[in-house]
This record gives C-alpha cells, sequence and structure tokens, in this order.
C-alpha cells in the first residue's frame, strides 16, 4: 500500500490576541517547511532502504535517520500548537480537564504557573502538557528542539511553542512571558478538552 505524502493544513488564526497575523504567517510558513521536509526525508530514507543502501555505517543514511524525530517533531508539534489556539480563546478549561489538572496540580492555578516556568526555560523549545494514559495524570514537559524528552505514548494535551520565532515579531527576545501571557488568552480549551476525551493521541492533519 502506498501512503499519500502529509499535506500543510490550514488554520484560521487571524486576530489572536498579542499574537500578530504577522508572526502567524512567518510561522504557519516555518511549518510548511517541516511538512515538506518530512515528506523530502521519508522518500530519501525509503529509497535508500529499497535499493538496500541502509546502513547504520554510512553518514548518509545515519543523518537521514536522525532527522526523521526532527522533521517529524517540527510538523507534529506545530499542528498541535495552532489546534489549540483560537483568536480570544474558545471555552474554558472546565469538566474532566479541570478535574484532571486538580488532582495533578493540586488546583488550576497551580498549573498555570508551572506550565509557564516550563515555558520561560532557557533554550529552544516547547511546553507541553501530557497526560499519561495508563494513570492518566497529568505532568508538563520541556521538549527541547522538537523531539528531546518527549514521553512515548502519552497524549500531549496542550503544546505552547517557545521558540524565539513564536514570538519575536511582537516581543523582544528577554519578553517570552509576555508571550506566554499572551498565549494563554488565546487557548482553545475545546481541543485540549477533545484531546483528553480521546482515548487516543489525536491531532488536525488536512
Ligand atoms: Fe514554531
Amino acid at each position: 500500500m502506498a501512503y499519500a505524502d502529509y499535506k500543510a493544513k490550514k488554520f484560521q488564526l487571524s486576530g489572536l490576541e498579542g499574537i500578530s497575523d504577522k508572526t502567524l504567517d512567518m510561522h504557519f510558513g516555518l511549518y510548511e517547511g517541516y511538512v515538506k521536509n518530512t515528506n523530502l526525508l521519508m522518500e530519501q530514507i525509503s529509497a535508500m532502504s529499497r535499493k538496500k543502501q541502509a546502513s547504520g555505517q554510512d553518514p548518509a543514511y545515519a543523518e537521514l535517520t536522525r532527522r526523521l524525530g526532527f522533521e517529524f517533531g517540527g510538523m507534529v508539534l506545530h499542528e498541535y500548537y495552532f489546534e489549540n489556539l483560537a483568536p480570544k480563546g474558545k471555552g474554558s478549561p472546565s469538566g474532566n480537564f479541570k478535574k484532571a489538572v486538580d488532582e495533578s496540580f493540586d488546583g488550576f492555578e497551580n498549573w498555570q504557573q508551572a506550565f509557564s516556568a516550563v515555558g520561560s526555560m532557557r533554550g529552544v523549545g516547547w511546553a507541553i502538557l501530557y497526560q499519561d494514559p495508563a494513570t492518566e495524570r497529568l505532568t508538563n514537559h520541556w521538549i527541547a528542539l522538537h523531539q528531546d524528552g518527549v514521553p512515548s505514548g502519552f497524549k500531549p494535551l496542550l503544546v505552547m511553542d517557545v521558540w524565539e520565532h513564536a514570538f519575536l515579531l511582537d516581543y523582544k527576545p528577554a519578553e517570552r512571558g509576555k508571550y506566554i501571557n499572551a498565549f494563554f488568552s488565546n487557548v482553545n480549551w475545546d481541543a485540549v478538552q477533545r484531546r483528553l476525551t480521546n482515548p487516543a493521541a489525536v491531532r488536525a492533519v488536512a
């Protein structure tokens, strides 16, 4: 069976609070680059294996394989990120999401402060609230680049990009905290709730 290439999904996010359309346009372009490179990488790697050139001793094969995590991670996390945003936010933290946050972090405000703290860590990466499907407990994680620190099989519930490109057109490099506040005024809580309720990790795909 032949699988279709990934397609970049379109997100209608114009009019976010504190995150400009100019930032979004640039960010969508970067996301599309990850989709393009993921497809390219998959093709290059499968061409090598079809020709029986797959070898751990071959620097080309090894490097292409190493980049899989980076390009796939960049594509997938941006889809989660854009999907959990909505102009001026949507819904509110409620129902079983609110309950899970309360139980895991001793209250919503504690969680929000802890999540923002993860987002303000030095370095480029992502702050992600995950659910361990085995225990249903929620934890905040720092993902360096797009792939380092991902707990396999956990469900991403809320994904926040804290690479500088996510806010540099709107804020100074030292003002990441302002971007994090802006992020929180645009969270699509309905999408977060949907992810929690869905038995599998799901994301928007084209
Ligand atoms: Fe990004």
